[in-house]
């Protein structure tokens, strides 16, 4: 189960146009199997830092910090880079996150100058998650600038799955939100979690 608290904190609904793209909020249930299964199959690495490009409201941050991974998001508008903070501080408070790493930045993902101000090397992410939201700058940056074998998590509605230069695909996730009736109707009931590595 995902911890109440975390998915009582994100049911708010809440749709935005930003200055970089779109904010509508992943599935928590959804991006929750994912992990799940990728961490059990040693996809994703729980020693090795993880980043949400475009983190929104902060729940992906929220959901792999509260997981044991230390996690950054970055976010370009500055409402919902104060309202991921917020949403962290209040879940560490209340003991869903804990010791594990949860910072929020604001900044633009693709900028170098954003790893510059906060203090950490993009070389340092072993996954690197999107909805997709300028997913394929993303994807070139990884493909420019990450270590090899670093991951790419990339979650879609589309059922049409993209190649990316300098990546290799290894594996689809089609996975349905098991909690509708928490859901706040802008999440998307099922969706694909495409899973990248940098050769
Ligand atoms: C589809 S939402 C996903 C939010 C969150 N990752 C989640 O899964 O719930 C995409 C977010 O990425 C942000 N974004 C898009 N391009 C960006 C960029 N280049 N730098 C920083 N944020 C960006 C948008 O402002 C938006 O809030």
């Amino acid at each position: 189960m995902i911890s109440e608290k975390l998915l009582d904190k994100f049911s708010m609904g809440y749709l935005k146009e930003t200055d970089t793209g779109i904010f509508i909020p992943s599935s928590l249930d959804i991006i929750r199997q994912a992990f799940i299964h990728l961490l059990s199959k040693d996809i994703i690495d729980l020693d090795k830092p993880f980043l949400d490009a475009g983190c929104g409201d902060g729940r992906i941050v929220a959901l792999a910090s509260s997981m044991g991974i230390a996690s950054w998001g970055i976010e370009s508008d500055e409402e919902l880079t104060a309202l991921a903070k917020h949403n962290l501080i209040n879940l560490r408070a209340l003991g869903v996150i804990k010791e594990t790493t949860a910072m929020i930045h604001r900044g633009n993902f693709c900028d170098n100058k954003t790893y510059q101000d906060m203090n950490i090397e993009f070389t340092d992410f072993g996954t690197i998650y999107n909805y997709d939201n300028n997913h394929e700058n993303l994807a070139k940056k990884i493909a420019k600038d990450a270590k090899p074998k670093t991951i790419y998590l990339l979650y879609s509605g589309d059922e049409v799955k993209e190649d990316f230069s300098g990546l290799i695909f290894l594996h689809e996730l089609a996975l349905a939100n098991r909690f509708k009736d928490a859901s706040i109707g802008l999440e998307v009931p099922q969706g694909f979690v495409r899973v990248y590595i940098k050769g």
